[in-house]
């Protein structure tokens, strides 16, 4: 059963999400949700929540998918307003640029010369694709997977964080990274992008994500308390389109394929799943603030400390691996300039080669 039934997840989140009116939506943006798990927890707030506005960048807003994504929303929830947003390719930090001033335009409002405050209540991130395949450079000198699992969220955080920070919610606004946070392995301190062809691989990948996201979240928590909450969530074994894509080897999916009734048992289910990415959304995972009992334990150790590593169940991951060393050394700032760098140079120059 675990420590977070899914009968308590579903009860909290209709308690979480009940305050929203015509006059005060709340207020969502999802990227890498126009399938998948973050499509999941797109459906699962339509279900949920009265009054909303949800901003959905999309690499093709008039696919099929796309269309019948928000069809489904609309079914669900007949007062959710959408701002669709193209965006082509989220590994690439300009076109997260583009898309997210857009998001920034219409929530300030056009009509009123872009004064107005706007607000995001949840950001909710899951953009990324399974490859067991080598490093592939994007433009702008990051690798694709590292950046749509890693550098994107980052500057979709950066370039959000003003419409975050005017959020009402209770516990403060919510930002939602769906990846892995219990990766922490191997991490190269001189080579933080994995230029490397002997650092690159697919694990070393998840482990600089872990640890880099963990220091990254943690400092965004410290700097905005009352403010921000955020949560690296790992969603477990959902069965979604991410293990038949093409770049996987054929041997994998044919293999994927037999074994499709099996991993269909063993998976977290569509709406549960859904449901318990929302959950962070409670007053268990607040934004940092005086320490009380009852409520998560945040990555750094203190209880409502505003960063969080949870897992599918929703119970939090302690840190391990490294973390010790690396916490008494320093490093988190260097996590922080080294993230800011990367996306800021991109923005700048085009490109990142540290
Ligand atoms: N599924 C699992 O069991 C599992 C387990 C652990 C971690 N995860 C992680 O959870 C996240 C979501 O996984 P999922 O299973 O939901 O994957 P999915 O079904 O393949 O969905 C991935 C989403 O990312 C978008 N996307 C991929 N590349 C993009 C790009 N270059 N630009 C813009 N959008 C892009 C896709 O857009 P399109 O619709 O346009 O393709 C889609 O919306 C991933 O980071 C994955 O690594 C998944």
């Amino acid at each position: 059963m675990g420590l977070h039934p899914l009968k308590e997840v579903l009860s909290t989140n209709k308690q979480t999400l009940r305050n929203s009116t015509a006059e005060q939506p709340f207020v969502a943006v999802f990227t890498g949700a126009t399938q998948g798990i973050g499509s999941f927890a797109l459906l699962e707030l339509c279900r949920s929540v009265a009054y909303l506005q949800i901003h959905l960048l999309a690499r093709t807003p008039t696919s099929p998918t796309v269309v019948a994504l928000i069809a489904q929303c609309k079914n669900l929830c007949p007062n959710v307003v959408f701002n669709v947003i193209q965006c082509k390719d989220l590994a690439l930090i300009r076109d997260v640029d583009a898309a997210t001033e857009q998001i920034l335009r219409f929530e300030r409002g056009e009509k009123e010369g872009g004064k107005g405050k706007g607000r995001v209540d949840l950001l909710c991130m899951s953009q990324g694709y399974l490859t067991f395949e080598g490093r592939k450079e994007t433009k702008e000198g990051l690798d694709t997977r590292y950046s749509l699992i890693y550098h994107s969220r980052i500057r979709l955080t950066q370039n959000l964080l003003p419409l975050l920070l005017q959020s009402t919610h209770r516990g403060g606004a919510r930002i939602i990274s769906v990846f892995s946070p219990q990766g922490e392995k191997q991490l190269f301190e001189s080579d933080l992008s994995l230029r490397s062809a002997s650092h690159y691989n697919f694990t070393n990948t998840g482990s600089h994500v872990a640890y880099l996201k963990t220091f990254y979240f943690e400092e965004l928590a410290k700097k905005y308390p009352g403010k921000l909450s955020c949560v690296h969530y790992f969603p477990g074994l959902v069965a979604t389109g991410t293990f038949m894509n093409a770049t996987l080897p054929l041997w994998f999916r044919v293999l994927w394929t037999l074994l499709r009734p099996l991993t269909a048992l063993l998976s977290v289910k569509r709406e549960e799943s859904g449901a318990r990415i929302l959950y962070h959304l409670s007053e268990n995972f607040p934004a940092r603030g005086e320490e009380c009992e009852g409520v998560a334990l945040a990555s750094d150790g203190t209880r409502g400390g505003g960063a969080y590593r949870v897992n599918y169940d929703n119970e939090v991951f302690p840190c391990k691996g490294d973390f010790e060393r690396l916490r008494r050394e320093g490093f988190a700032e260097r996590a922080w300039v080294y993230s800011n760098t990367a996306v800021e140079e991109i923005a700048r120059n085009g490109v990142f080669t540290g």
